[in-house]
């Protein structure tokens, strides 16, 4: 039996803590039943693809890798589709071959996916019309129809996130492992209402020309190029419900400590992120990779507390800083933020995620994002890294692959008389598949910009 080798800790020592954002059940009873049930569950994903995982974010901040983690903000029961998963698989496949091949490194890809069920709520409530009601936080926790039993906490909501998890990636693996993700068949990846647009020609272009050298590298060397190996997908979501993320961490035979067995990656939010506080606390007790979201409300010396309490080894690939600042924002606190981390000495992964400082409403109240925004911290981050000598390791998006019209601008200049036409988020606006191909090639040409 293995020892948690971290000190003062256990997997139920959250429960000391304050712990934000969690639901209230109405039956302590049925509560305990669902987390037996999920307890009692198979594990999602092995520690080894784990370690292997924190072994590909220490090469990332080293610069020997690239990180692209995308996805939806919120997944949903109803969206545990083959269409919808595929479409999503693709956009990334894309998305990361242009950024193999602009970058000249290879891509680790992690998908905001198989678990990604429970939201943060700035509010606890929702008003309409007269009527108040607890916020929606996410299919794992209740309801998104605006409706007094939609809306009440169901813990039997766990065991169907497990569920729909396991489903989505078992398509993931199955298509990953499979011919799908051959990279000499990348018109498998094709979307269809996207075969005639500009991107799609320069996408097929780069695609060709990969085409083109695994056939000439075959007929030099006389073999068969495994180029399956290079399209794993990791899972991440927000560590958000601790009940249910203690439900699916475990102790593995002949490895010491615990593992959260639901995802690859979780991550702390910004809304969580406090160092005294039960989300930490559950954090940085296990032994994966662990993400922070960094928001403009982030000291310098709360970030060196944070990188203490959750990396106090200085492990490489263990923690990965996500940095969520906003356009307007990110040009007087990163370079400070930087700084902290470098004053530690520690090894740490920064990547960006310019969606969640760029969220706006329009005039009519319709929650959206501006490409130009999104580009524009996308940019200064990595102009800000390279200026404090710091390495931007990867980038954090909320994207989909259908054609949504949900963020305004991009190639074809959304508007924002554009968003009601095809507006399906039950919470942040995506990038649609133009709008996400469009900022993989801005990220190539802004990385030559600097490095030429
Ligand atoms: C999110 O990633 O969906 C999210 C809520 O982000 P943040 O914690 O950065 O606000
Ligand atoms: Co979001």
């Amino acid at each position: 039996m293995s020892v948690p080798a971290v000190q003062d800790w256990s997997l139920r020592s959250w429960r000391e803590k304050e712990a934000l954002q969690q639901p209230t059940y109405p039956n302590d009873a049925s509560l305990q039943e669902a987390l037996d049930h999920v307890s009692a569950l198979p594990p999602l994903v092995t520690s080894w693809e784990v370690e292997h995982l924190k072994t590909e974010l220490a090469r990332a901040a080293n610069g020997e890798r690239f990180l692209l983690q995308g996805g939806e903000c919120a997944e949903s029961f109803g969206d545990c589709r083959a269409d919808a998963i595929t479409s999503r698989l693709k956009i990334l496949m894309q998305m990361s071959l242009v950024l193999t091949y602009g970058l000249n490194t290879r891509v680790v890809r992690v998908g905001r996916f198989a678990g990604q069920y429970a939201k943060p709520r700035s509010s606890d409530t929702e008003t309409r019309d007269g009527t108040t009601l607890p916020s929606y936080r996410g299919d794992i926790i209740n309801g998104a129809a605006f409706a007094p039993e939609a809306r009440r906490p169901d813990p039997q909501r766990m065991v169907e996130a497990y569920a729909s998890s396991s489903l989505t990636l078992n398509l993931v693996r199955a298509l990953t492992e499979g011919g799908f993700a051959d990279l000499r068949h990348p018109e498998y990846w094709d979307l269809d209402f996207v075969q005639h647009s500009p991107l799609a020609d320069e996408y097929h272009a780069i695609a060709d020309a990969i085409g083109d050298t695994i056939d000439f590298l075959e007929t030099v060397t006389d073999e068969e190029i495994d180029s399956v190996e290079g399209v794993t997908f990791y899972t991440s979501h927000e560590a958000l419900l601790l009940p249910y993320e203690e439900a699916l961490s475990r102790t593995v035979p002949h490895k010491a400590g615990v593992y959260n067995l639901g995802t690859h990656l979780p991550w702390v939010g910004k809304r969580t992120n406090q160092p005294e506080k039960a989300h930490v606390e559950y954090a940085r007790g296990i032994e994966n990779p662990v993400g922070l979201k960094v928001g403009p409300a982030m000291t310098p010396s709360r970030l060196k507390t944070l990188i203490r309490t959750l990396d106090p080894e200085d492990e490489p690939g263990k923690l990965m800083l996500i940095s969520r600042l906003g356009a307007d924002a990110i040009g007087d606190k990163l370079a400070p933020l930087i700084q902290a981390v470098q004053a530690t000495g520690q090894s740490v992964l920064w990547i960006a995620d310019p969606m969640h400082g760029n969220t706006e409403k329009t005039d009519a109240g319709i929650k959206t994002r501006r490409f130009d925004n999104v580009l524009g911290e996308l940019e200064q981050a990595m102009d800000i890294h390279a200026a404090e000598g710091s390495h931007l390791g990867g980038v954090h998006f909320e994207l989909t692959g259908e054609d949504v019209t949900e963020c305004i601008g991009g190639a074809r200049g959304l508007s924002e008389a554009d968003l009601g036409r095809a507006y399906e988020s039950h919470v942040d606006p995506r990038l649609n598949y133009e709008q996400s191909m469009e900022m993989a090639f801005s990220i190539v040409r802004k990385h030559r910009r600097l490095h030429d």
